[in-house]
């Protein structure tokens, strides 16, 4: 794979594989299956089930029996009834893990007001823009450096040196987290996200023995800034808010971890995809070089492409009509981001990758509604800066994708272990 290749579409199936699709029960269709998207073959199942049956019943899983929706508009309304489909640990969670990737912690992204819009305002003010303002000097330093190591003309791994480096120097930061220490914030990230099955997967006892050195660290820290003056850092705002100053050790770990993979995985996976999208999208990478002021619109693009967390679950607290379906009190329902940003009821063209798109924010890749990221603009920016500062360094399309990219086996994110790159400039 390079850059002077022709366009490639990232969805397309083969007529194979089309056929193989068509050919499972509709009622035996099971998007949840990690597999899928290990391989990228999930696009064809997701255009079925929009196309025939939106609201989708799948009755056995892995994960047990769960609601599908896939669509752009029902995925809307799911996000705006939050009285009805509960986010909240206690009846489920977040994922289709049940109790929030399995890992038994709370995190306000898996409560339910009044709790959560007390949590989520003391995090708050450390993700406002004024804040990042601020930050993008550091930002904008450290990925300089960080390119100006990279080597030149020989294949290396984009996630290692790049993409993964970037989002911990930046989690760093917003923790103001011992630099030296760093990688233990990357390693706590994947082993709270790691899904059975998968190769990093070690143990349900392993995570929580990880998890618990993960506590003890972050105690440490919390315990220090306690007894200083409030400092714009996480740990800090935390101790110092009446909303999160009480939490129990449990809630902690939950909302570190919130933040740690909320900042680390899916910010890590859209600069990945940025670059395999350029690559794939050769005529967008030239478009870039001749105006680099596109990159303003080229970042949210590359975000609803990416769709790095493909699905969020909420759990139904009382019978709901959706869709002409069903829905019963108790039951688990998937909302498919991955699927509503192919959704082409309301995107234009939504398999291509356009960097000028007319209305760019046009996606649910941030989630919609009381639990919208919060942490929407500081990735926008950190993918921005680096895109400035490649298109500074390399002024002309340079990076080029030289073998497949290894994906993640998780129906969660969508990711990547390995995109091996050389850059040639030219
Ligand atoms: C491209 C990067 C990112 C994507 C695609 C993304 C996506 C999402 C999604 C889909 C949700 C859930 C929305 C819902 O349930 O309706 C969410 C929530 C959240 N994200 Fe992000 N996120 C990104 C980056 C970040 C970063 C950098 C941070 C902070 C360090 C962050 C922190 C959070 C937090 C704290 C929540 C919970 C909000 C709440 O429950 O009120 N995210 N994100």
């Amino acid at each position: 794979m390079n850059s002077h290749q022709n366009k490639v579409i990232e969805t397309a199936v083969s007529a194979s594989v089309q056929q193989a699709v068509d050919a499972v029960p509709l009622d035996e269709i099971n998007v949840s299956d990690p597999s899928l998207f290990q391989t990228n073959s999930i696009w064809a199942y997701f255009e079925r089930l929009r196309n025939e049956d939106p609201v989708h019943y799948c009755k056995k899983s892995e994960f047990g029996p769960f609601w599908s929706i896939t669509k752009y508009k029902d995925i809307m309304e799911v996000e705006t009834k939050p009285e009805v489909f509960s986010s909240a640990t206690e009846n489920g969670g977040i994922t289709i893990l049940d109790g929030n990737l399995g890992l038994g912690v709370e995190m306000f992204i898996g409560m339910d007001n009044p709790k959560h819009e007390a949590h989520r305002k003391a995090v708050n003010p450390m993700l406002s823009a004024a804040t990042l303002a601020r930050l993008e000097d550091t930002i904008r330093e450290r990925t300089r450096k960080v390119l100006s190591e990279l080597p030149i003309g020989e294949t290396f791994n984009w996630v290692d040196r790049v993409s993964i480096e970037l989002t911990t120097l930046m989690l760093a930061t917003l923790f103001d987290f011992p630099l030296e220490d760093r990688k233990m914030l990357t390693h706590w990230s994947e082993v709270s996200t790691a899904m059975p099955g998968a190769a990093n997967f070690v143990s349900d006892e392993y995570k929580e023995q990880e998890l618990g050195k993960c506590l003890e660290y972050f105690t440490r820290l919390w315990n220090e800034r306690a007894k200083l003056p409030p400092a714009p850092d996480f740990i800090s705002m935390m101790a110092h808010s009446e909303a999160t100053n009480k939490m129990t050790p449990n809630q902690f770990l939950g909302n570190l971890i919130l933040l740690i993979v909320g900042g680390n995985d899916t910010t890590r996976n859209s600069m990945t995809g940025s670059v395999l999208a350029m690559s794939q999208n050769p005529d967008q990478y030239k478009k870039l070089c001749a105006n680099p002021e596109l990159v303003e619109s080229m970042v949210p693009e590359v975000i609803r492409w990416q769709t790095p967390l493909a699905s969020m679950r909420r759990t139904a607290v009382a019978d709901y009509e959706l869709g002409g379906k069903h829905i019963k009190k108790g039951d688990k329902v998937m909302m498919w981001y991955a699927s509503a940003n192919r959704d082409e009821e309301a995107i234009e063209s939504p398999e291509e990758f356009i960097i000028d798109r007319r209305r760019p924010r046009q996606h649910l890749a941030f989630g919609f509604g009381i639990h919208r990221c919060l942490g929407n603009r500081l990735a926008e920016m950190q993918i921005r800066v680096l895109w400035e500062e490649i298109l500074k360094r390399w002024p002309e399309p340079s990076i080029e994708v030289v073998g497949e990219p290894r994906r993640v086996y998780s129906c969660i994110l969508r990711g990547y272990e390995a995109l091996p790159v050389q850059i040639n400039p030219k």
